[in-house]
């Protein structure tokens, strides 16, 4: 599936036009893992290219608040209140539950009172999918500011005691703006894709409806991620090549015009290889996963997010952000970079946004109160509280008031004559 360049009707198109990352505090490093499975930091090194990760370890810190934090910084950057934003798209292989989606959350969390949101489950190819959904949205008139994040809690989904995945994945969240914009430029070329025959190559088997949990599903470990990993590197290198090649040409660029690959951040040997198939030099791709290791959806936001830091993007660079994942999925996205990267935010302008994120706060907290008390005066048999009262009390119950049956069909009769008459 793609929309291209050439299709934007009304001259609208879809600029990145905020960016930020949530990582949290603890760092668990090659060689503390070293001491809690049969690992190296130098098997891990050399085959990933992984140094550490960062884990939630706070069970307040989740899907959710760190999406939300990812989100706020990418609304500060692009200087929009949260009231503006019309969708909320979180892409992510670790939601808070199976429903309600985790956008539900993060949009309560944010106060953006006036946006829609869902979950996009595309495994590690989420965030791109997203942007392409974003695109769509735009191009269609449909929305004009779009959340897109990746946001992940990996670790806790991740067997602690399996070598084959536990070294490889960290939690953390990204996210962007999406806006619409008469400027040409934007998100040039999409490419969504998909092989559902390796569904079971990178899976949480249990959990869903096809096995729900039972004892035996949590004995046997089947809430864990489960990979295949050879199996997935294999297809990796050869979608991550034809993705690239298919929104460069969608886009009608070529290779040379890159100024930067952002790839999905699973490993240095994936990317190192099927860039030296593009014939892209290693200055041309940004890689941060020593640092993260693999946050799924969240790996090429926080890239994004970092590589502006580090001045590696300024107006009109061609971007190329291309990742794979579970499902087997694979997603591409080529940009052409329209906004200023440095960004001051006043005092007053961070002041008011604090302010609207308390006050958010607050209007949650009183929905979430005023709900309980309502239920609380409704009772499980469905009666309000008057009617109970009535029920413990005695007085007039309120069927009383209304006519009986009979009395109501005479009535009906006698004013359906009158009209004939
Ligand atoms: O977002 C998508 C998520 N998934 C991925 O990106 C995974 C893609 N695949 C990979 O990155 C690589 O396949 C891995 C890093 C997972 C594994 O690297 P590999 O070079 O493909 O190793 P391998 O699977 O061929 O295993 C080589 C050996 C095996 O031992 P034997 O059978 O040869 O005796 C493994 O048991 O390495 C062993 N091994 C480990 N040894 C030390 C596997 N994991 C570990 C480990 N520490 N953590």
């Amino acid at each position: 599936m793609s929309l291209d360049a050439g299709m934007m009707p009304f001259g609208r198109y879809a600029h990145i036009v905020g960016w930020g990352k949530a990582i949290p505090d603890r760092v668990v490093t090659n060689d503390e893992l070293a001491q809690i499975v049969d690992t190296s930091d130098e098997w891990i090194r050399t085959r990933t290219g992984i140094r550490q990760r960062h884990i939630a370890v706070d069970p307040n810190e989740t899907t959710a608040t760190l999406g939300a934090k990812a989100a706020r910084a990418a609304l500060d950057t692009a200087n929009l209140p949260s009231s503006k934003v019309d969708m909320i798209i979180c892409a992510t292989s670790s939601p808070e539950h199976t429903f309600p989606a985790t956008a539900c959350i993060i949009q309560d969390l944010i106060g953006a009172t006036n946006a829609g949101a869902f979950d996009l489950s595309a495994a590690c190819s989420g965030f791109v999918y997203g942007l392409g959904m974003a695109k769509g949205l735009i191009a269609s008139g449909q929305a004009d500011n779009v959340l897109v994040i990746g946001a992940e809690t990996l670790s806790r989904i991740v067997d602690w005691s399996d070598r084959n995945t536990c070294v490889l994945f960290g939690d953390g969240a990204g996210a962007v703006v999406v806006q619409a914009s008469a400027v040409p430029g934007g998100i040039l070329s999409t490419e969504m894709g998909c092989d559902g025959s390796g569904a079971d190559v990178l899976i949480l088997p249990a959990g869903g409806s096809k096995m729900p949990a039972t004892l035996e599903t949590v004995a046997s470990g089947q809430h864990f991620v489960k990979m295949n990993g050879r199996a997935v590197f294999r297809f990796a290198t050869r979608v991550m090549t034809d993705a690239t090649r298919k929104v460069l040409d969608r886009a009608g660029l070529r290779v040379e015009d890159v100024d930067l690959v952002i790839p999905h951040q699973a490993n240095e040997r994936i990317i190192a290889s099927s860039m030296r198939q593009l014939g892209l030099s290693e200055d041309k791709v940004f890689m941060n996963l020593q640092h993260y290791g693999n946050t799924s959806t969240a790996s090429i936001p926080i890239a994004l997010t970092e590589a502006i830091e580090q001045d590696r993007i300024k107006p009109h660079d061609k971007i190329v952000m291309v990742g794979f994942g579970a499902g087997l999925t694979w997603a591409g996205a080529a940009i052409e970079w329209g906004v200023p990267t440095e960004r001051e935010t006043s005092f007053w302008q961070t002041s008011q946004r604090t302010a609207a994120y308390n006050l958010a706060r607050a209007r949650s907290q009183l929905l979430r109160i005023s709900r309980r008390l309502e239920s609380s005066l409704v009772s499980e048999d469905g009666a309000s509280l008057a009617e109970r009262m009535s029920k413990r009390f005695g007085g007039r119950k309120p069927e009383e008031d209304a006519p009986p049956a009979e009395a109501e069909q005479e009535l009906l009769e006698e004013r359906s004559g009158e009209e004939e008459a």
